[in-house]
């Protein structure tokens, strides 16, 4: 994104201007496997990676590669790389600092894929991790062990929807040659920039809040600009390559070395690609990504507020609520709300099935980012791989749950929540919430002017 583009207007633009003879307005969805070359020169040089072309789309197609423009100027990075998932991005960013089995220090609030992937398939491999707490940097800065090759973090936790603090985090990183990967897939460019406050590289599960609708899955690594001219520290970017001839990555492409050695090595030879079509479904959800997210921060203040106040609820857990311990940060660092999701901790377990099986317009859904609003009880589906420990250390209670708020009204969304936590209340033999107001004992759904009433208690507190 040049100086000048807000969100909005790079989202619509960045990495695309008609041109050609045809001039499509919109961006082409090219559905080749591979590309033709003029000649047998051209065609040599192309897979030497001398001469930037299109060969196979395993590792660049033209509408992945707008999609890859767009991102980089979304999140002002230097370049990008999509991947076929967000899981996959996060494996590849991390091992093209790998180079083997190195140590990473990351955060204990981290998307519970993320910890299968580190705790398991990376730990097969010999690669040592030790999580801390994001808050803490005494913490980060004890954890740090000779072969510590990068920091990774998430910029709002899932699932209780925490900011981090990541300009004492990413000068501690530099000043011990350490690069710092920032997952920021619920934030989404729109609220934060991960880059502008100190981030290497930046990481995206696009299938979220970038794509918006929940129609296909994508990833991308958004490159910074981090110094890896260190060959005895960084042999895999700085020191000669068999694999390009002798040069180095450096050499060849400087400040684009590291998004090449994503690229070239890891996307190449472990093949998650993304597709042109998953391209261009997520690249029109990107499109409209400021008008959604600008309406979903309204909606989750607004919600989170008027929950709050339910016998059924013992905790909300967002930002945006002037009792929350970051809510100070929160407001300087991401004037523009934390995207899409809050927590809601139930005064107990027990109520969480009856809850989730009342909701008739919130469905129960594992994705979040989706145009639709979903509940999911992260100890039994998106984290349910996690020991009780990890449970306790990420910060998860079985009572809690997560909202990921969609595009419906937020007016809809409080009555469908509201009339569910009530069933599950009542059911639980406690006394119904509404029965003091209600004319006649119990009522089964929230009246509208209860549903307004709530709202504009949550218009008042915000105010
Ligand atoms: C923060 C975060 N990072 C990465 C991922 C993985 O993304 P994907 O599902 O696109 O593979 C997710 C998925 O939920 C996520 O929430």
């Amino acid at each position: 994104m040049t100086a000048q583009q807000q969100p909005a207007t790079a989202g619509v633009h960045a990495g695309y201007r008609p041109a050609g003879e045809q001039r499509p307005l919109t961006p082409p969805v090219v559905t080749s496997a591979a590309f033709a070359f003029a000649n047998h020169a051209e065609a040599a040089e192309s897979f030497a990676l001398k001469r930037a072309a299109f060969t196979y789309s395993r590792t660049g197609n033209p509408t992945v590669s707008i999609l890859e423009q767009r991102l980089a100027a979304l999140e002002g990075g230097t370049a990008a790389v999509a991947t076929a998932s967000g899981q996959s991005a996060v494996a590849l960013a991390l091992l093209a600092l790998l180079q083997g089995p190195r140590h990473l220090v990351v955060s204990a609030r981290l998307y519970g894929g993320t910890v299968d992937l580190l705790t398991d398939t990376f730990a097969d491999f010999g690669v040592r991790v030790s999580f801390v707490e994001p808050g803490d940097l005494a913490a980060w800065e004890a954890a740090i062990e000779p072969d510590t090759v990068g920091f990774l973090l998430e910029s709002v936790t899932n699932p209780q929807a925490e900011v981090i603090e990541l300009e004492p985090i990413a000068a501690l990183a530099h000043a011990r040659g350490i690069p710092v990967v920032v997952d920021n897939t619920l934030a989404t460019p729109y609220a934060y920039r991960p880059l502008e406050h100190g981030a290497d590289v930046v990481v995206h599960s696009v299938t979220k809040g970038l794509g918006g609708h929940g129609t296909a899955l994508g990833g991308a690594v958004v490159v910074g600009s981090f110094d890896f001219s260190d060959p005895v520290r960084w042999p895999q970017i700085a020191a000669p390559r068999e694999r390009y001839r002798g040069d180095s990555l450096l050499q060849r492409y400087g400040a684009g070395a590291y998004g090449m050695l994503v690229r070239s090595k890891f996307l190449h030879d472990l093949g998650p690609a993304l597709g042109a079509e998953a391209a261009a479904q997520l690249l029109r959800g990107v499109e409209t990504l400021a008008v959604r997210a600008g309406h979903v921060a309204r909606s989750v203040e607004e919600l989170a507020a008027a929950l709050e106040g339910h016998p059924a609820v013992t905790r909300v857990h967002h930002v945006s609520r002037p009792s929350h311990p970051q809510h100070g940060l929160a407001a300087r660092d991401f004037p523009r709300g934390t995207g899409c999701i809050f927590g809601v901790e139930l005064v107990d377990e027990a109520l969480v099935a009856p809850f989730a099986d009342a909701l008739e317009l919130v469905t129960l859904a594992a994705n979040i980012g989706d145009a639709r609003t979903l509940l999911a009880h992260p100890a039994t589906m998106t984290h349910c791989r996690l020991s009780e420990e990890q449970l306790r250390a990420a910060g998860i209670s079985r009572a809690l749950l997560r909202l990921s708020v969609g595009l419906e009204d937020p007016r809809d969304l409080l009555a469908d929540l509201t009339r569910a936590l009530d069933a599950a209340w009542v059911g639980a033999g406690e006394p119904n919430p509404r029965a003091a107001t209600a004319a006649s004992g119990i009522s089964p759904r929230p009246t509208p002017a209860d549903v307004y009433a709530l709202a504009a208690t949550a218009a008042a507190r915000r105010a």
